[in-house]
């Protein structure tokens, strides 16, 4: 846990689920949950063709399981469509006519709901849309969309029809954007004029328009067709002959659609994430076992019911919106609760607001919020009637025990279970996680692994570490959501993830296990940030930095903060020539958000005249650290090539 927000609080309390929540719970006691987890990772075969019997397969699998490491395959020989089992599914049944998305915009009042037979008709309308528009099985699909509900509607007509979707959130900018192209092969871009934030217009399409002047301007532009909602009427341009309205083109378009037949091992979507070295990488998922565990985390960690509001806050352009806003929910025939824009507009109380009015039973967010609303303070939660909540849940980072227990008392009523749940754009869902009817929780802990997951901590030469040992967290086994790939690079798929110790899967991220079997995650130990819950590779923005013309090298770091969890400080030297300046601070800072997006701003540009190296030129970013969370500088410097950086660093320019 970073420094600055690392627990003063030491909460020895166990919390225990409460009876009648036990009562109710699909898995009430830890021994139902042990009995359940040894078969999972003993005989998966029979556990999850015994789970995946609950959703609909087209054709039954003739194999449950083939793996060769790294290689995995789930239900080979089944057919699955996920639009298909998120909708159709439901049909005819008392789910009809039941609310699957209720969504709210940014600007009050603003509503819409859309039932499952709606939402059915919509993804069989825009699938016909996208196939008049050449769009075909294993094209890829770039989504760069506001969160509305066409934003989930377009992500289930490429499941419907077989084709994949990448979306880019909307904090990324044109330079993402077209790298984003280049990489997946996109030809088909779908967009929006704008979408609100803070009471401000995003510029969605212009983003959109400058990506495609890099594209056209690089010399290839696979992109041959941009389709365009209509959210927020701004003026926009329409290039003639690619850019066409959303609206239009369902004019064309009847609501009759049948799902594709699709291999259970279908490519489903491409999300790229960050990594510690080079451009973000595309993680591959596909259909039948990204779906199933999808559904069994919703069925077992949320336990959602039928007459639940579910609201996870996560924006669609990540991994928690694909799995836990639109594919989970929807494939539980849940209510899924869809919000536009920021949690402070008009006023700091939104959040509170949405929940009460709608009677929202179970919710999910980040500890970065949690901090943000803590601070905010406690008025602005009380004067709201919070008391439909049954079940909170946390996600992206650490979770601290003082925020923990805010959350418990504040917005859980000290009556509502917590589930802090550990997991990774690569791992497609919950992988270490409390069952709020079965699993006694503390703050900090993710507490145990999900059915099939079998975790451990490993020291350096990869054998498993006795309790309270800090070490790597890495999983044995493979599972149904895991990824398959990175898109268009192998080796690196191997490199990353199963190089590091034979036969296991490396995550990145420092555990230790307590007495109990509990996983206290640490957070990543390789060079990934996680500002308020979002991954940013610190080599990423070294280069987006020395990509100006100011600038000789660079070194990212992260640094502890109350809010965000870590803040981005850039260590900097400038080339000769250059004087370094306030002015040239700020416009490294924009330059950055130029290159990658403003998800990316550095809170921190710190000139220097050198790094500091080790004699073989590395870079000794443990001190960098050091340095940049005003810590005396500790541990063996013997191999620093020039010790007077040091002295320098410490008094850089900020
Ligand atoms: O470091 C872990 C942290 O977020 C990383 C994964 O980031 P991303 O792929 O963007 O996915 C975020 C949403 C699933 C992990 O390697 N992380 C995620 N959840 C937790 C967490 N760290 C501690 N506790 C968590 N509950």
């Amino acid at each position: 846990m970073n420094k600055n927000i690392e627990s003063t609080l030491v909460e020895k309390r166990i919390f225990k689920p409460a009876k009648e929540f036990s009562k109710k719970a699909r898995i009430g006691s830890m021994a139902q949950y042990q009995k359940m987890w040894k078969e999972s990772v003993t005989k998966p075969e029979k556990f999850f063709a015994r789970e995946a019997a609950d959703l609909k397969w087209q054709k039954k699998w003739t194999k449950v399981l083939d793996w060769k490491c790294p290689y995995a395959k789930w239900f080979i020989g089944g057919k699955i469509n996920v639009a298909e089992n998120c909708l159709d599914r439901h049909l005819g049944t008392a789910r009809h006519n039941k609310a699957a998305i209720v969504w709210q915009g940014e600007p009050v009042g603003e509503k819409r709901t859309l039932t499952y037979a709606q939402l059915h008709r919509e993804v069989c309308r825009f699938s016909n849309a996208l196939k008049r528009n050449g769009v075909k099985k294993g094209d890829r699909v770039l989504i760069y969309m506001p969160m509305v509900p066409e934003a989930a509607i377009a992500m289930l007509a490429c499941a419907r029809i077989g084709a994949m979707h990448s979306v880019v959130f909307g904090g990324f900018s044109a330079e993402s954007i077209k790298d984003r192209v280049l990489d997946s092969g996109s030809k088909i871009i779908l967009t929006a004029d704008g979408g609100y934030r803070r009471g401000a217009v995003v510029p969605l399409k212009k983003n959109v328009d400058d990506a495609m002047t890099l594209l056209n301007n690089g010399g290839t532009n696979p992109v041959k067709r941009v389709i365009v909602f209509k959210r927020t009427g701004q003026d926009i341009h329409i290039e003639e002959g690619r850019d066409v309205w959303w609206h239009r083109e369902l004019e064309y378009v009847d609501a009759d659609c049948a799902p594709a037949q699709l291999d259970s091992e279908t490519p489903l979507f491409i999300l790229y994430t960050s990594g510690s070295t080079g451009k973000p990488k595309g993680i591959l998922h596909t259909t039948g076992g990204y779906l199933l565990h999808a559904y069994m985390t919703c069925k077992y960690v949320f336990d959602l019911r039928d007459e639940d509001v579910y609201w996870c806050t996560a924006d669609v352009g990540w991994v928690t919106g694909h799995t836990y806003m639109v594919y989970g929910p929807l494939a539980m025939g849940a209510t899924s609760f869809m919000y536009e824009g920021a949690p402070n507009w008009p006023e700091n109380d939104r959040f509170w607001q949405i929940i009460a009015e709608n009677g929202v039973t179970v919710f999910y967010t980040a500890p970065t919020a949690i901090r943000a609303f803590m601070k905010w303070g406690d008025q602005w939660v009380t004067k709201h009637d919070l008391s439909s909540l049954r079940l909170l849940g946390t996600v992206g980072e650490p979770i601290n025990p003082e925020a923990w227990m805010w959350y418990h008392r504040t917005i859980g009523g000290s009556r509502c279970p917590i589930v802090d749940t550990w997991w990774q754009t690569e791992t497609g869902g919950h992988m270490i996680t409390p069952l709020p009817g079965a699993t006694p929780t503390k703050p900090g802990t993710a507490t145990l692994p999900f059915f099939g997951v079998d975790a451990a901590i490993v020291d350096d030469a990869g054998n498993e570490l006795g309790a309270n040992q800090g070490g790597k967290l890495v999983i044995r086994k493979p599972w149904p959501s895991m990824l398959r790939g990175i898109w268009g690079d192998k080796a690196r798929y191997k490199q990353t993830y199963w190089s590091e110790y034979k036969g296991m899967y490396f995550a990145g991220d420092g555990a230790r296990r307590d007495e109990h079997g509990n996983f206290w995650i640490v957070g990543r130990i390789d060079d990934v940030l996680n500002v308020a819950g979002h991954r940013l590779g610190t080599a990423e923005v070294e280069s987006a930095l020395v990509s100006h013309p100011s600038v000789a090298e660079a070194a990212v770091v992260g640094k502890p903060d109350e809010l965000k969890g870590q803040a981005v400080v850039c260590f900097v030297t400038v080339k000769t020539g250059i004087t370094t300046s306030k002015e040239l601070a700020n416009d490294l800072k924009k330059h950055v958000r130029t290159v990658i997006g403003p998800v990316a701003t550095p809170d921190e540009i710190r000139f220097t005249d050198a790094l500091p190296k080790t004699r073989s030129g590395k870079i000794m970013r443990r001190l960098l650290k050091q340095v940049a969370a005003g810590e005396l500088i500790k541990g063996d410097t013997t191999t620093l090539e020039d010790l007077s950086v040091l002295a320098k660093l410490a008094t850089a320019e900020d």
